[in-house]
């Protein structure tokens, strides 16, 4: 039994933790099993009828496979405009070339961000035959004054992805924002996303603080999580929702678990969507494609 005056600084931070009060589960959603560039099977996690609920995210896709015909062509070069795209490998090894002339190795636990801007031309091919290719990409919208940005890339090796383990034995890869005080490899203004990798052992235990505002998911790849007295199993993405009363989540590993938690900031503007172009109005669309026909995406007219 603790008294008052028993209560040291190491109580005090667990009694923080404790008074998280923690988002409930939404729904679950499950995905839709579906194929992409030159033919990679893929499930689309977060689809076009969610980027209005999930603002500032526009997609998520996970891929999966160790069969090479499931991945081994790729993604030839295509054009994006308007958003950023966010590549992590969990394993495997692609290569990315585009047109701002950038060119990286994304390999096993690194990490490729992409701001497509006004436009780029881009290939993400595989460079292995065989074994297990395991990944996502996520789609993070530009709110509509950096839509026509210039382009940016990054690549964020496996190495120099912050990364932490918890009391409670919890690993996390921290790609975007910052979590338990650790900042994360990239940081972005106004839609501030936050995204972790997690790995939480069975029986383990994982709270994030979120800001009341923003929109947040988890999706998990291993495992099962509880969130509250709801199970989200795996290969399904669990949308937290948005109870203004709400500071954080807390997860808690039904097993051995891996799991994504994003989380960000929503920018309230218009979505129009035209496959890889994502803008605010049906006119900006028609701009991009009669850009891309002319050559002034990823070509070199300027
Ligand atoms: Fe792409």
């Amino acid at each position: 039994m603790n008294h008052p005056v028993d209560a040291t600084p190491a109580h005090s931070l667990g009694q923080i933790a404790e008074s998280l009060r923690p988002r409930t589960l939404e729904r679950l959603v499950l995905g839709q099993e579906t194929s992409d560039g030159a033919g990679v099977r893929l499930r689309r996690v977060l689809t076009q009828d969610l980027q209005q609920r999930l603002d500032p995210f526009l997609m998520l896709d996970a891929f999966g496979s160790d069969d090479p015909d499931d991945y081994i062509a790729g993604f030839p070069d295509h054009p994006h405009r308007g958003f950023e795209t966010i590549t992590y490998m969990i394993q495997g090894r692609m290569l990315h070339r585009d047109s701002a002339g950038h060119e990286g190795l994304l390999q096993s636990g690194g990490m490729q961000w992409m701001t497509a801007g006004r436009g780029v031309v881009h290939s993400e091919i595989p460079q292995q035959q065989s074994g297990l290719m395991e990944g996502f990409q996520l789609w993070l919208n530009l709110p509509a004054e950096r839509k026509l940005c210039a382009p940016w890339y990054r690549d964020v090796q496996a190495q120099d992805i912050p990364r932490l383990r918890t009391g409670d034995g919890v690993e996390l890869a921290v790609l975007a924002g910052s979590s338990h005080g650790v900042q994360g490899a990239v940081q972005r203004e106004l839609t501030e996303p936050l995204y972790l990798d997690l790995r939480l052992p069975a029986g383990s235990r994982f709270s994030q603080p979120l800001p009341a505002g923003h929109n947040a998911f988890v999706y998990v790849y291993r495992g099962a999580l509880r969130i509250g007295d709801a199970e989200v199993p795996a290969q399904r993405m669990g949308i937290l929702g948005n109870d203004p009363q709400a500071d954080g989540v807390v997860l808690h590993a039904l097993a051995d678990s891996r799991a994504l938690l994003v989380a960000g900031r929503p920018l309230r503007q218009p979505i129009v969507q035209y496959g890889p172009f994502v803008m605010n109005t049906a006119q900006q669309i028609h701009d991009a494609l009669r850009d891309f026909r002319e050559g002034r995406i990823g070509g070199y007219a300027g």
